[in-house]
């Protein structure tokens, strides 16, 4: 069943292993089935808007910052990202006509529902993106998705986080004339994440590499939005200190912490700027780092440790995410911590 852990030792190894099929559900029920489709109503809603506001919490704002780049690329709607416990009492000078995605696995975290009560009191059309179709934000607002990633149980956020970016994707896709195939993408997509999994020896890197109390994820562009995510889910479940940072950020200042050993994972999916993240590496190399590389096909180069298939440029952090969530998963294995419990935190988060 669904909400059993079968052959796996976590939920979150199970998880982690559901992606794929995950993806393909949502393909099945988005395209092939009459009632989960997008409804023109909410379609018409987001043409009309002038800006999107994306607003969501942990992972799922990381979610929202690929969303973002979807809707802008595809769109070409500005679209800005929040994080809902700022936004609810700083709320940010709106535009004429704005919409709102509010982004949010369990559907009951109450940050956004501050968020939510304060929007419906202007009338703003609001669009809820959840895994639990009953939920208080999928109720309450005007128009609600199901991302039909099944029950997750793990307090780590993973196949969550792939199905969100796939609604974000095929929610921009409908709203213009699109050139890109989503379904066949995201089938891409699907089959490159299962190819990893079949064939991945995270375990090793884990032990060679992950020998200090802190870690650096580092990337440009969409990579460095998977960085945030990846160093997310290392400190909640490894207690590893890790920073997600824009690469060419490191040497403004935070170079000065890397020492003898110091981890530093390089996300590189993006052939436009694979040189200037390997220059940053570089840099780090010199400084003592003990680097770790994952790439997608399209940008490899020989030392390279982890290659991916190469997908779409817009759902690349779908694919990049995988090895970081196994990087936790073992980290955390290694230091023989609550994987699917850590420490300090709830599944869903119900207070301010
Ligand atoms: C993810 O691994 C976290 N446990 C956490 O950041 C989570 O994503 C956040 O609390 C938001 O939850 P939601 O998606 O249910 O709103």
């Amino acid at each position: 069943a669904d909400t059993e852990k079968g052959v796996y030792a976590h939920y979150m190894l199970k998880e982690i292993n559901e992606q794929p099929a995950v993806v393909r559900r949502i393909l099945t029920n988005y395209y092939d089935t009459e009632t989960s489709r997008i409804p023109k109503s909410l379609i018409s809603a987001i043409q009309q808007s002038d800006r999107i506001y994306i607003l969501a919490a942990g992972t799922s704002m990381h979610a929202g910052l690929i969303g973002k780049n979807l809707f802008e690329k595809i769109t070409n709607i500005p679209t800005e990202v929040h994080i809902a416990s700022e936004f609810a009492y700083q709320r940010p000078l709106l535009s004429k006509s704005p919409f709102f995605i509010l982004v949010s696995q369990s559907g009951e975290t109450a940050d956004l529902r501050a968020c939510l009560v304060e929007l419906k009191t202007s009338n703003y059309q609001i669009l809820t993106i959840t895994n639990v179709p009953s939920s208080t934000l999928a109720r309450e607002a005007t128009f609600a998705l199901e991302i039909h990633a099944g029950p997750e149980i793990a307090v780590a956020s993973t196949k969550a986080y792939i199905a969100q970016i796939a609604i974000l994707a095929l929610l921009a896709n409908s709203i213009t004339e699109s050139s890109i195939d989503m379904k066949k993408e995201l089938s891409i997509v699907a089959n490159a994440i299962e190819n990893f999994l079949a064939n991945e020896s995270i375990l090793t890197h884990v032990r060679n590499k992950l020998t200090k109390p802190n870690c650096f994820y580092i990337g440009r562009g969409l990579d460095y939005y998977t960085g945030l995510e990846a160093s997310l889910k290392l400190k909640e479940i490894s207690y590893i200190q890790t920073e997600g940072f824009a690469a060419g950020e490191l040497k403004h200042g935070t170079i000065a912490l890397i020492e003898e050993g110091t981890p530093v994972i390089a996300l590189i999916s993006d052939p436009k700027i694979n040189h200037n993240t390997r220059s940053n590496l570089n840099e780090v190399s010199a400084r003592g780092a003990n680097t770790l590389h994952i790439v997608t096909s399209n940008c490899e180069e020989p030392e390279d440790e982890i290659i991916l298939d190469t997908v779409h440029p817009l759902l690349t952090p779908m694919i990049m995410v995988v090895p970081t969530q196994l990087i936790s998963y073992y980290a955390a294995l290694e230091r023989s911590h609550d994987i699917d419990k850590p420490r300090n935190l709830a599944k869903s988060v119900t207070v301010e």
